[in-house]
């Protein structure tokens, strides 16, 4: 059963953003604050919500390998966060889904590259393309240990050169910290 997600962006919120950049693309109103939850914070200057769903692209191999170190949200020592919302281009959506996962993984290494971040960075991806007038087509959710925040750079940095992310069209960055 998928779990409806949805982020509120405003004056309140359980994570205090500490960044938040237009990577490609419209930027999204600044705020000060995000929650997470199952439902809309009432006050909030923005709400982007989605659910959690089933696997696309990922081989039985890949999802063994996911499965043996799965993300837990929510650690208390997971105090830093990131919420990326992205939208593919109609070129992306175009192919058939056997060119989207060459792209993705052959091509990429999309699997491959974030199997090595699975014990540091904890993940969640929300969908919302099927959904009406959304702004995006995933909200892509992390938590990690400020310590590891280079690590996640790094991993950013790794995915945002591939060939997977040339049909990425707008991508918004929001960096979180829930410490105080
Ligand atoms: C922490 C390490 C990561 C792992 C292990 C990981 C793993 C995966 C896997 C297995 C999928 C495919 C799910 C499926 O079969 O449908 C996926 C999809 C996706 N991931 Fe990651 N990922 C990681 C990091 C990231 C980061 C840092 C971003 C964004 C900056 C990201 C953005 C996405 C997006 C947008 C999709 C959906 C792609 C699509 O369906 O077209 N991932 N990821």
């Amino acid at each position: 059963v998928p779990d409806a997600v949805v982020f509120s962006g405003g004056a309140s919120g359980a994570w205090k953003v500490v960044r938040q950049v237009a990577v490609t693309g419209a930027p999204l109103p600044p705020v000060a604050r995000i929650e997470k939850g199952g439902k809309a914070v009432t006050d909030a200057a923005w709400v982007l919500m989605g659910v959690t769903s089933n696997l696309r692209y990922t081989t039985a191999a890949e999802k063994r390998i996911l499965d043996a170190t799965p993300s837990v949200l929510g650690r208390p020592s997971a105090t830093r966060g990131a919420l990326i919302p992205i939208t593919k281009s109609a070129r992306w959506w175009g192919l058939p889904q056997d060119e989207r996962r060459a792209i993705l993984e052959e091509q990429s290494r999309h699997i491959a590259i974030g199997s090595a971040y699975l014990s540091k960075v904890s993940r969640q991806l929300v969908h919302c393309r099927d959904q009406a007038g959304a702004r995006f087509d995933f909200l892509t959710w992390f938590e990690f240990a400020p310590a590891d925040e280079p690590r996640f750079d790094e991993l950013l940095a790794e995915l945002r050169a591939s060939p997977e992310w040339r049909f990425v069209e707008h991508e918004v960055e929001i960096r979180l910290d829930r410490g105080t």
